[in-house]
């Protein structure tokens, strides 16, 4: 909508928020920049996106202008530029969960009342809130949702805990003319999508997939995060049902976190295996190696859900708008094949 700005709040600022930030004043300031998938969306392009909010936990980032804050420990995504003050303080948030002890050695915690983060979301008229905290707080993930949408913005859940695909949640925004997606999300090129897109295509060709494994090792504080049993054993859960969306009757299927590896940063090593069977049964092994950035892998998702997410408001939808899930999320409920899922956001958003 022309010279109309999207009012957002990032939650956690961590390395996907500092890609996320420095892709805002890279393509603001360089439109046409190279890649950037959609530069258009809904109607929007980055631009835009106004961030007017933003809170963290860890007492190193809290207090400080954010682009000051995406630079500071523990975050390690790379500095792509120098960025101008944005005139947010990134504020105290609110968490309701033990830290595990992976993250219990890192961040230096700080906190504060559900109600002071409604009324700063009131006060600083967010739209829309996005979820980026680290996985496997689920109570803190809940209650930002719920914070949201009691100050009456929309909510995009980048996390695995269960918020786009809660029929009582969706209720919740839908009666608030509200929109809520997610969840866990979907980077450009991560293993997940890597290997939906590459099962596709062997099914294009008339194989048929029999086996496959993702395993991944990456650095990074949701690396570290991600080696607590239980949420090792969850994130592997719900990627490994993303994948099955692609499946074939009797494909066996594995895919997982396997660990971390601090000197790796914010980049991730995938190795995936494929074992798919052609004519008269004749076997092909496919391996695969791919080395990628969580941070630049998140931002072209982030950047086209946030205006989409815009576009459907502006459009008077509420609820959990199915084909944004669809697009940028790993654990939807919808269940769509990854090119079909891209095709529809594209055809409604970005024509
Ligand atoms: N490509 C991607 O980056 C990608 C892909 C899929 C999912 N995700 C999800 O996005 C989220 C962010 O990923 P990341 O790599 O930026 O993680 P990160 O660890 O770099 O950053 C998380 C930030 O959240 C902050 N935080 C933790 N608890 C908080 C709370 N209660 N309130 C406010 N802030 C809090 C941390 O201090 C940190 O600054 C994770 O849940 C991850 O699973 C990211």
């Amino acid at each position: 909508m022309a010279g109309k700005r999207i009012r957002v709040a990032i939650i956690g600022v961590g390395n996907c928020a500092s890609a996320t930030v420095q892709g805002i004043y890279y393509y603001s300031s360089n439109p046409g920049g190279e890649g950037l998938w959609h530069p258009v969306v809904g109607g929007y392009r980055v631009s835009d996106i106004q961030i007017v909010a933003a809170l963290d936990i860890d007492g190193r980032k809290t207090g400080k202008d954010v682009s000051e804050a995406i630079f500071s420990e523990p975050n390690v995504f790379e500095k792509r530029l120098t960025m101008p003050k944005t005139g947010v303080i990134v504020e105290k948030g609110l968490l309701e969960d033990e830290l595990n002890p992976y993250l219990a050695s890192t961040v230096k915690p700080v906190k504060q009342d559900r109600e002071k983060i409604v009324e700063y979301f009131r006060k600083n008229r967010v739209e829309i809130a996005v979820n980026m905290i680290s996985s496997g707080l689920d109570k803190s993930s809940l209650a930002y949702a719920e914070a949201a949408r009691e100050a009456g913005a929309s909510f995009i859940n980048a996390t695995p805990t269960s918020i786009a695909t809660n029929r009582l949640i969706i209720e919740e925004f839908e009666n608030k003319g509200l929109i809520v997606v997610g969840d866990d999300l979907m980077s450009q090129l991560g293993g997940t999508a890597l290997h939906r897109g590459l099962v596709a295509f062997l099914k294009s060709r008339g194989l048929k997939p029999v086996k496959s494994y993702q395993l991944d090792v990456g650095g990074g504080l949701e690396t570290l995060n991600t080696m607590h049993e239980d949420l090792r054993d969850f994130k592997k859960q719900v990627k490994t049902s993303s994948i099955i969306e692609e499946a074939e009757e009797g494909w066996e299927v594995v895919s997982g976190t396997t660990d971390y590896v601090d000197f790796l940063g914010n980049n991730r090593v995938t190795y995936l295996q494929f074992i798919a069977k052609g004519f008269m049964e004749g076997g092909f092994t496919i391996n695969v190696n791919m080395r990628s950035n969580d941070g630049f892998n998140a931002g072209n998702m982030i950047l086209d859900v946030v205006r989409a997410v815009a576009k459907a408001m502006d459009d008077g939808l509420r609820g959990n708008v199915r084909e944004i899930s669809n697009y940028g999320f790993k654990k939807t409920l919808e269940k769509k094949k990854l090119f079909e899922a891209t095709a529809v956001f594209q055809s409604k958003y970005c024509g």
